[in-house]
């Protein structure tokens, strides 16, 4: 298993990843291409078995309401692993090398908006003890990992996603 950044010519094995992941549904592989197009991903990184794409993650800016630009955040959405790979520690080696690349990307902390049960594992806690809320109302399933000592001492306020996870289908 290799782990590298995403290139332009994996598009559409990475869009491939996520249909599938997602159980053929296409906004996330949208969601996806937009960020690329537009520049935005801070982190995009796929896994690699046997010259085939069988994982990908992306991690695109975040903003915090009243904040500025005080604080860089990054939220990770989406990561995707083929059915056929699943289980077998491949979103997990994403995460794990994702997040110290946010880290030296200059993001000070990483919101995530899943399931707990898996994202605590990576040191991912609820963001509402750090006073961060989300614009769509999650409390338990929206986390954050600091990824520097203090990042989030004075955080306040509601963490936004990029213009691109909005957009309607086409
Ligand atoms: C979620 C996902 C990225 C995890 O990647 P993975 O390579 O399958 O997971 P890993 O092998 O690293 O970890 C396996 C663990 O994750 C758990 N897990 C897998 N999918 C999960 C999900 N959708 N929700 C919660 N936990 C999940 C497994 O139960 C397993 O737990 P265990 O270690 O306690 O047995 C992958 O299963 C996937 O693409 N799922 C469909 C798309 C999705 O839901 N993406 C996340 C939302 S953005």
């Amino acid at each position: 298993m290799q782990i590298r950044p995403f290139t332009a010519g994996d598009a559409d094995s990475v869009s491939a990843v996520h249909r599938r992941a997602f159980g053929g549904r296409t906004d996330e592989s949208r969601i996806v291409q937009r960020l690329h197009d537009a520049d935005k991903a801070v982190v995009s990184l796929v896994a690699v078995e046997n010259d085939r794409i069988v994982g990908h993650v992306l991690f695109s800016p975040t903003s915090v309401e009243n904040r500025g630009e005080n604080l860089k955040l990054a939220g990770l959405a989406p990561v995707g692993v083929l059915p056929e790979n699943q289980n077998e520690g491949v979103g997990s080696l994403l995460i794990q090398y994702g997040l110290p690349e946010c880290r030296d990307a200059g993001i000070d902390a990483v919101v995530v908006l899943g399931d707990p049960g898996y994202y605590s594992r990576f040191g991912f806690e609820r963001a509402s003890e750090y006073g961060l809320g989300n614009e769509y109302g999650a409390d338990e399933g929206f986390m954050v990992k600091p990824l520097t000592e203090g990042a989030l001492d004075d955080a306040d306020g509601i963490v936004t996603y990029q213009p691109e996870f909005q957009q309607d289908e086409e």
